[in-house]
């Protein structure tokens, strides 16, 4: 799938912007601050309903205006001319509103699925040296992306997360509950043993299937004897035994020995809730005690190993930016392999990577459907990666053609302008 219309209002720094893409690669390029990541991060918010750069919206909206319109026409493949058109208005201290195709949606992440993206950036350096949180993120939204409807899953998990926390902290303490908390903390956890379960089971088949395209890809970008693996860490389900990566870097004893027991890949959503259940059952007391919930994903997070080592606190500088890269092409080759190409967005990374890795990187994206990259300094770029360069500054984006002339200026009302014309920005 591609983009080939993306409108913006008062998006970030653009207060209106009207730019064309077509397939294959397109590089967007210009001096520090000059909006390029702006431009591509709303591409990525109208496939993931996020941002890499922040996790709050607000900063998504252009300072001062009351909501931002983010628009995007998407063709479904370089042989299926079905087209979508995607719309977000981000509102603030208010709903997001999204339509399809001109329709209202109910929910804005009812969009989810409809534009598949993979970024990479150099905050991805995060994946591997950051904190599990910054994991979970990474593969629960991978899990969205292959299955929407576990967007919903996602939101209700963590709202029912929230209310048995804090309940839990209301008892903290107590040796005993009554009737009314006791009933209330077990509706509770049943439904966070459901949810849990549903969650847990698609990340491990997210995990399973997504991990030899890792290893693959880091195989392909750092040439080593040492193989990058990536295994699930459960504090509260157990490992897989015959995991050979896996390592358990937290935890109580309590947690490794039952983590060593406890065999989990290839459970269904059921099992694993069961599992959950049970768990909750046998550290109530300690919750209670903390006001915590101690037990659930939330607490888990993926173990990345190169060779016989974790990646976290081992890995020099240059094997993390690897193992990131590796881990944002092995969910692009995991979205691929379902069958539907994403959107690839690499924002800023080459001046990140030598001559030697930027050259294999070019190789094992060649043939991607559509490749937006930005970059501050055109030569970072491999030229192998020939296609479209457009450079972006002072509120406008200007084709950069081999003659080095701009390519004239036009008006902004036109709603498919051409993709070498000058573009209204940032006034
Ligand atoms: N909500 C906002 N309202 C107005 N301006 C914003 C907003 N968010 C970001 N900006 C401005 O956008 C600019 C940054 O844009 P962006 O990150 O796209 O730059 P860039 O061209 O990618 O630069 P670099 O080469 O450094 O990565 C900054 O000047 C910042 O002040
Ligand atoms: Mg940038």
């Amino acid at each position: 799938m591609y983009v080939t219309h993306l409108s913006l209002a008062d998006f970030r720094s653009w207060p209106f912007a009207e730019l064309a893409f077509e397939p294959g690669v397109t590089t967007l390029t210009g001096r520090n601050g000059q909006g390029k990541t702006n431009l591509v991060e709303a591409v990525e918010y109208l496939g993931t309903l996020g941002s890499h750069r922040v996790a709050s919206e607000a900063p998504l909206i252009r300072h001062g205006a009351p909501r931002a319109i983010v628009r995007a026409r998407v063709q479904a493949g370089l042989d299926d001319a079905r087209a979508l058109t995607l719309e977000v208005e981000i509102r603030s201290g208010q709903a997001n509103r999204a339509s399809l195709n001109r329709g209202p949606l109910k929910r804005a992440r009812d969009l989810l699925g409809a534009l598949r993206v993979v970024v990479f950036s150099p905050e991805d350096l995060r994946l591997v040296k950051g904190d599990p949180a910054d994991r979970r993120r990474f593969i629960d939204d991978l899990v969205t992306q292959r299955w929407p409807r576990l967007a919903g899953v996602r939101a209700d998990y963590d709202r029912v997360l929230r209310q048995r926390s804090m309940l839990l902290k209301s008892l903290t303490g107590r040796r005993t509950l009554d009737e009314a908390s006791e009933a209330t903390l077990e509706v509770w956890d049943e439904s966070l043993a459901k949810l849990g379960g549903e969650l847990v089971e698609a990340r491990l088949r997210t995990l399973e299937a997504m991990a030899p395209f890792v290893t693959d890809a880091y195989l392909a970008i750092a040439p080593t004897n040492n193989a990058a693996t990536v295994a699930y860490r459960s504090s509260s389900l157990g490992a897989d035994p015959n995991a050979a990566t896996f390592l358990p870097t937290k935890g109580t004893l309590a947690d490794e020995i039952s983590c060593a027991r406890v065999p989990f890949i290839g459970k269904s959503a059921d099992e694993l809730a069961e599992v959950l259940r049970a768990r909750m059952a046998d550290r109530r007391r300690e919750e209670i005690a903390r006001g915590v919930t101690l037990v659930g994903p939330h607490r888990d997070d993926l173990v990345l190993s190169l060779g016989e080592l974790p990646a976290k606190g081992y890995a020099s500088h240059g094997e993390s930016w690897s193992f990131a890269l590796a881990l944002r092409l092995g969910a692009y080759g995991l979205l691929r392999a379902d069958g539907v190409e994403p959107v690839l967005i690499l924002d800023d990374v080459f001046a990140e990577l030598d001559d030697v890795r930027r050259a294999r990187l070019a190789a094992m994206i060649a043939d991607a459907e559509q490749v937006l990259i930005t970059a501050a300094v055109a030569s970072d770029v491999p030229s192998s990666l020939a296609g479209r360069r457009y450079v972006v500054a002072d509120g406008a984006v200007t084709r950069d053609d081999s003659s080095g002339t701009p390519a004239p200026g036009g008006g902004t009302e036109d709603p498919s302008p051409a993709p070498d014309r000058r573009e209204d920005g940032p006034r």
